[in-house]
C-alpha cells in the first residue's frame, strides 16, 4: 500500500525495550521485542514520511530509508526523542520504556555472597508526559499496555499525557502486545471516538494507526 499520503512529513517512532544496567553484567528490561514500532515505521515510510527510528536493544534490521538510533537506557532514549522533538509533524511512542531503574548501577558484578539481595529502584522519567507538556503543533501518539481495565487505564493515560490518539492493547490477550506478530489494539481519541481493531498482523495494525493519523493531519 504504497502511496504519499505523508509525503516530507516529519515521524519519530520509538520502539522496543529500555533497558536498565544493575551491573556489568545483569539488567532490568521487559519483553518487548520492537516489532509493533518497527511496523510503523515501514507503515510510515511507505506512504512517504521521512522517518527517525529510536529503538532499544532489539534483534530487528532498521527498515531500509529511515534515520536509526539505537539506544540502551531510558535515559538516552529521553535524551534522544527529547533532542529531537522539536522537527517533528508526528511523534508515536512504542517502546515499552523502562518505568523503573537500579538507583546505582555497580562499578564491579554483585557477588552472590547473601541470601537476599535488595536493588533500591527510582523512577524513570515519563518521556510521553514531557512531550504532552511541551507540544505545540505535533501529533501526539502513545501507547498503552495494559493486562485489565484495559480502556479506563488507556483513556486516564490519553488525557494525562495529552495525546492526540491512543492505541490501547491487553497484553494479556492470546496473540496480542509483546513479541508476537500479531497485535489486537482500539485505537481512543481525545473527542471519546473508539476504534476496535481486531486480532491481525502488526504490519496490517501499523497501516490502521498510520492512516488514522492522516486523518487526523488532514484535519489540522
Ligand atoms: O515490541 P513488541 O514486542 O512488538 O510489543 C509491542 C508493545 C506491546 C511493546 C506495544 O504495542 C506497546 O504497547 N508499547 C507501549 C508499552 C508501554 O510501555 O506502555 P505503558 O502503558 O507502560 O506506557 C504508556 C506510554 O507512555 C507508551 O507510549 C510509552 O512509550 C510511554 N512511556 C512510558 C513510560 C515512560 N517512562 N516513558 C514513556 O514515554
Amino acid at each position: 500500500r504504497r502511496n504519499q499520503t505523508l509525503k516530507d512529513v516529519n515521524v519519530l517512532i520509538t520502539a522496543g525495550p529500555t533497558m536498565e544496567p544493575i551491573d556489568p553484567v545483569r539488567y532490568i528490561s521487559n519483553h518487548s521485542s520492537g516489532k509493533m514500532g518497527f511496523a510503523l515505521a515501514k507503515a510510515a515510510l511507505l506512504c512517504g514520511a521521512k522517518v527517525t527510528l529510536v529503538a532499544g536493544p532489539v534483534h530487528l534490521e532498521p527498515p531500509a530509508g529511515c534515520t536509526y538510533h539505537s539506544v540502551k537506557t531510558t535515559k538516552e532514549m529521553h535524551e534522544i526523542v527529547l533532542q529531537l522533538f522539536d522537527q517533528q509533524q508526528v511523534v508515536i511512542k512504542a517502546a515499552a520504556v523502562a518505568d523503573y531503574r537500579p538507583a546505582e548501577m555497580a562499578m564491579q558484578k554483585i557477588k552472590k555472597n547473601q541470601t537476599d539481595l535488595t536493588i533500591q529502584m527510582v523512577k524513570n522519567p515519563d518521556i510521553l508526559l514531557e512531550l504532552g507538556k511541551k507540544k505545540t503543533h505535533q501529533i501526539l501518539v502513545g501507547f498503552a499496555a495494559e493486562t485489565e481495565q484495559v480502556a479506563a487505564y488507556a483513556a486516564d493515560k490519553m488525557k494525562r499525557k495529552r495525546l492526540d490518539l491512543m492505541v490501547a492493547n491487553d497484553v494479556s490477550r492470546e496473540g496480542a502486545g509483546f513479541q508476537h506478530d500479531t497485535n489486537e489494539v482500539i485505537l481512543m481519541k481525545p473527542s471519546g471516538e473508539m476504534k476496535e481493531i481486531p486480532l491481525a498482523s502488526k504490519e496490517i495494525i501499523a497501516q490502521e494507526i498510520i492512516s488514522e493519523i492522516v486523518t487526523i493531519l488532514n484535519r489540522k
